[in-house]
């Protein structure tokens, strides 16, 4: 397993999808969940369309050094360990960009990402997936003891299912689109404590 935080507590959850299956959510992410994120970012089309993973997971010497950038992930798993989605979270100070809101960008010190495989999609799993992650991650000493609480997330314009599932979560959009197509989103501290 990635890092395990030796001063937290094991982390499962189950989440039932529509065909009533059992699916796993576990904070970390076992070796050979490692080989299938690298796979899925290498041939998975919206993955390739709406983030940088080919890249970032391009092969196992790449993910270890995105690893050492200290982020929690929690994985989605079926039967056997197979990965059917991840996200993760980690310590990052908001992008500097023109906000259409007036948020103070010093509340948002922490990044969230997210994905769910092709095969899985479309199955209202990722909003669950992503909320009790989040619950989790919140316990995290690094999030709790934190002066500033709110989380960002930046997000293809044209990425439907991404913005819906981060607006059912609470978050809101913040920023026109870059040069890069980008918009970022928002959740503050109060609203992830109604919504998640
Ligand atoms: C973003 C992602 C996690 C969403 O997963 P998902 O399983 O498709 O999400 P859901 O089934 O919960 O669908 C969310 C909403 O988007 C809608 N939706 C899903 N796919 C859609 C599509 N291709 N076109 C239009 N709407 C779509 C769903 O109907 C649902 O709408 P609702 O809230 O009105 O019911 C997944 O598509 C993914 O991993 N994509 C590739 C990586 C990525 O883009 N990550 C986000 C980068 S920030």
């Amino acid at each position: 397993m990635t890092k395990p935080n030796l001063s937290l507590p094991y982390y499962h959850d189950v989440l039932v999808a529509p065909n009533d299956t059992q699916l796993h959510i576990s904070r970390g992410i076992g070796e050979e969940q490692i080989d299938y994120l690298i796979f899925y970012s290498n041939t998975d089309e919206n993955v390739a369309k709406y983030t940088n993973d080919r890249e970032r997971f391009r092969n196992r010497q790449s993910f270890e050094r995105w690893l050492t950038k200290g982020r929690i992930v929690y994985t989605l798993s079926g039967i056997n360990d197979v990965l059917l989605g991840i996200c993760w979270f980690g310590e990052e100070k908001i992008p500097y960009r023109t906000f259409l809101l007036p948020i103070d960008p010093v509340l948002y010190q922490f990044t969230s990402a997210l994905r769910v495989y092709n095969g899985m999609r479309r199955r209202g799993l990722s909003t669950p997936f992503f909320q009790r992650c989040h619950r989790d991650f919140m316990e995290n000493p690094a999030f709790s003891q934190s002066d500033y609480k709110g989380f960002w997330a930046a997000t293809s314009v044209d990425n439907i299912p991404a913005i819906k599932v981060l607006e059912k979560l609470g978050y809101s959009r913040v920023t026109n689109s870059n040069e890069n197509n980008k918009i970022l989103m928002v959740i503050d501290h109060q609203t992830l404590l109604q919504n998640v």
